[in-house]
């Protein structure tokens, strides 16, 4: 196509976005709802010194008790069933044998192939008694991931996620992590199209019915600026800034918005406690 003109390319652009139909849709609604009861479940294990690796071999043997598979994994030489991301690390903590402190935040970030489609959502979570400034970021992180939800719809721009969320984030003197973004997924884990958490309201690709994908803003208190360790996985502030993150995966309806990994106990925030 020989064409510049930018509705053809935004028109191109979405076009590479898959859209489901409603089979999809009731399978991502039982993916999704098994993250969200293993993310319930872990809730009452998260407390001073127990270890993130008890943690994630939890969450194998619930995914094993109800059929499912953690994408992560294996999943590009990664070899845990979830990640592990406390204080100033950003995202892909690797489980370790470290007992938890208290006063820590930490996202657990969980993702279950079931029937072959995915379901992958993030909390955070309290060790015990929190620094009301570890509780605030962890408030304005969730915020932001409704905010950014709010803005799903059919014609909206996926321009219209991140400006959500860069105006509320930085309006609380926040800012956005850019190296890592949300995704389309399905029966693929990471797919078209990336949904950048920061952005300008009408850019990007428009919103159709049927599409799915992830959003999971990344807030520092500090700077945006990330660096990842020798480990080649954990990706901490580079100023060492407290760091939280929210996921949800979602799907475009013909009216709005579906959210797939809703908590079931009411545990989607305040930070869960069983
Ligand atoms: N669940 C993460 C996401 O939200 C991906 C983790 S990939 C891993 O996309 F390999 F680090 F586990
Ligand atoms: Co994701
Ligand atoms: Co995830």
């Amino acid at each position: 196509m020989a064409t510049t003109d930018a509705s053809v390319q935004t028109r191109r652009r979405s076009n590479e976005i898959k859209r489901h139909g409603a089979e999809a849709f009731a399978a991502m609604r039982k993916a999704g709802r098994l993250v969200a009861e293993g993310l319930d479940m872990i809730a009452a294990h998260v407390k001073p010194g127990v270890t993130t690796a008890a943690l994630d071999r939890l969450m194998f043997d619930f995914a094993m008790d109800h059929g499912a598979y953690p994408a992560t994994l294996n999943y590009r030489g990664y070899r845990y069933s979830i990640c592990t991301s406390i204080n100033h690390v950003v995202c892909h903590g690797q489980p370790d044998e470290k007992p938890l402190r208290e006063g820590d935040i930490i996202n657990i970030d969980y993702t279950l192939i079931v029937d072959g489609w995915h379901g992958d959502s993030s909390r955070m979570y309290a060790v015990g008694q929190l620094a009301r400034k570890s509780e605030r970021l962890c408030e304005i992180t969730h915020e932001s991931l409704m905010r950014g939800i709010e803005a799903v719809k059919p014609g909206a721009h996926m321009g219209d996620i991140g400006h959500a969320i860069q105006s509320y984030a930085e309006g609380e003197r926040c800012s956005v992590v850019r190296d890592f973004c949300g995704h389309g997924l399905g029966q693929l884990f990471h797919d078209a199209p990336n949904i950048l958490h920061y952005g300008v309201r009408g850019e990007g690709p428009r919103m159709e019915p049927g599409m799915l994908f992830t959003i999971e803003p990344m807030i520092n208190l500090g700077k945006p600026h990330v660096k990842v360790l020798g480990d080649g996985w954990t990706a901490v502030t580079r100023d060492r800034s407290l760091s939280a993150q929210f996921e949800h995966t979602v799907g475009v309806t013909d009216t709005g918005v579906e959210i797939f990994t809703l908590s079931p106990a009411g545990f989607d925030y305040p930070i869960g406690k069983a």
